[in-house]
């Protein structure tokens, strides 16, 4: 059984000028999701991301029992059961392409009385889950995953939880987030240690459900005991998407861009760092906070880029953003050398990897390395690439048209709906001269 394929057609040149609000931050939709099903009252969301990441997450909390109304128009409403009253599924729960549902999730379902069982599409069910089996396993958890440590992931329920002190081999949110949740169901204190800085709404997101939490230096910890209490949640635009729009608006001529409302948690900034030490023409303006995270609207212009050789403390805090950032790398002028990212190779595709060769087809001097890249500025040509079903390289691929001296056609980009459903669109109102183009059954 096959899946009908989806190709990007770009003409290039153009410019992208106006005014756009990008969809909801993916990382901060999930959490609400999670930490409203499991508090006590009725949580309203607005600004909720309606891809199917984030689909996946509700699916998967409404096959526990929990009553959640919506998306409409971008507001879902929580009927929270309670940190105990999760119901157990009758089936396993598909979590399709989202690596933040199964990671996040398991932590939670390790602290249940029932049994639960994960999967994911080809995708998801490839990538790395010793790294959260392992922790969650030390601390009593009784998890079953493939032998080459992948879902789907047998959760075994009424395991009795206790907290341990776990200090990240990785600097990754989704490990940390997945500990802290167990947390909320294990005898005493979880705490983890982060070897960087990494993105912390679910900390803050805790904060705005009442439950206490500590933070000492790189270590943060959380106790059992608490409750959360149902809140309202404003979901910010998501800096990953509007991350698409300010390569897009800096590389193309004659571009003038404003993009509203986008969140900018400093866990999430690095790609506004980035490009502003590439050159790029980039204002916040209206900085403000909204429930519990920053917000403000982006500007950016066209923009003359130059190489850098990215500081690695950067790395977790653009850690989405690389695709467009290698575009960004391959229109400025010098070379780009990323090193440190290493995690890039076990996303929804192997970024580098499949980066680099859809950048040397268009003619770029792309040289991967074990832990990221080198990249020589130089003319774009036009051709065709393959997204291979990761959303972020399709997307990057689109605005690389904007430069390129032909039309360059992307396969494999159904996936876009994952996390940025109406990109298409979004990015024709601004200027992207795109088609999305719908093929035969796989
Ligand atoms: C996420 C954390 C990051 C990021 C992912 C979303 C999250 O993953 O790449 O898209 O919401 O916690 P890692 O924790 O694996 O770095």
């Amino acid at each position: 059984m096959g899946h009908s394929s989806l190709m990007f057609r770009v003409q290039s040149g153009g410019s992208l000028r106006g005014e756009l609000r990008v969809p909801g931050d993916k990382s901060i939709s999930h959490r609400s999701i999670m930490l409203g099903s499991i508090a006590e009252g009725i949580s309203e969301v607005s600004g909720f991301l309606a891809a199917a990441d984030c689909l996946s997450t509700l699916t998967a909390f409404r096959a526990m029992g929990v009553e959640i109304e919506g998306p409409t128009d971008g507001l879902v409403r929580i009927h929270g059961a309670g940190l105990r009253g999760l119901r157990a599924p009758v089936a396993p729960l598909d979590l399709g392409n989202s690596g933040t549902s199964m990671r996040l999730m398991s932590g939670l379902l390790a602290g249940q009385s029932f049994d639960t069982e994960l999967t994911g599409d080809e995708s998801l069910n490839r990538r790395p889950m010793r790294r959260i089996t392992e922790p969650l396993r030390s601390m009593g958890a009784q998890i079953e995953t493939t032998a080459a440590g992948t879902a789907p992931l047998k959760i075994h329920g009424n395991a009795l939880l206790r907290g341990i002190h776990y200090d990240m081999p990785v600097a990754s949110a989704q490990v940390k987030s997945c500990l802290l949740l167990a947390g909320l169901y294990a005898s005493g204190m979880t705490s983890v240690t982060e070897p960087a800085p990494t993105r912390d709404h679910t900390e803050r997101m805790l904060t705005s459900f009442g439950y206490p939490w500590q933070r000492d230096g790189k270590r943060i910890s959380v106790a059992s005991g608490g409750r959360l209490i149902a809140t309202q949640i404003d979901v910010p635009s998501d800096i990953s998407s509007a991350a698409f729009f300010l390569v897009g608006g800096a590389i193309a001529s004659n571009s003038d861009l404003v993009l509203r409302h986008v969140g900018i948690n400093p866990t999430r900034t690095g790609v506004i760092d980035i490009l502003r030490q590439m050159g790029a023409d980039l204002e916040v303006r209206n900085s403000r906070m909204m429930g519990g995270e920053p917000v403000a609207d982006l500007r950016i212009r066209t923009s003359r880029l130059k190489g850098l050789v990215i500081p690695e403390h950067l790395v977790p805090l653009a850690i989405d953003e690389f695709p467009v950032l290698f575009v960004a790398a391959a229109c400025a002028e010098g070379e780009t050398v990323l090193t440190g990212a290493e995690e890039l190779r076990v996303k929804e595709s192997d970024r580098i990897q499949v980066m680099a060769d859809g950048l040397q087809h268009l003619g770029i001097d792309a040289v991967p390395t074990p832990d990221g890249m080198r990249i020589s500025g130089g003319p774009l040509r036009g051709g065709r690439v393959d997204a291979r079903g990761d959303h972020r390289i399709a997307m990057a691929f689109a605005m690389a048209a904007l430069r390129a001296r032909g039309a360059i056609e992307i396969d494999d980009c159904r996936n876009v709906s994952t996390s940025f459903p109406e990109f298409v669109d979004l990015a024709r109102a601004v200027g992207l001269n795109i088609t999305a183009i719908e093929g035969e059954r796989l």
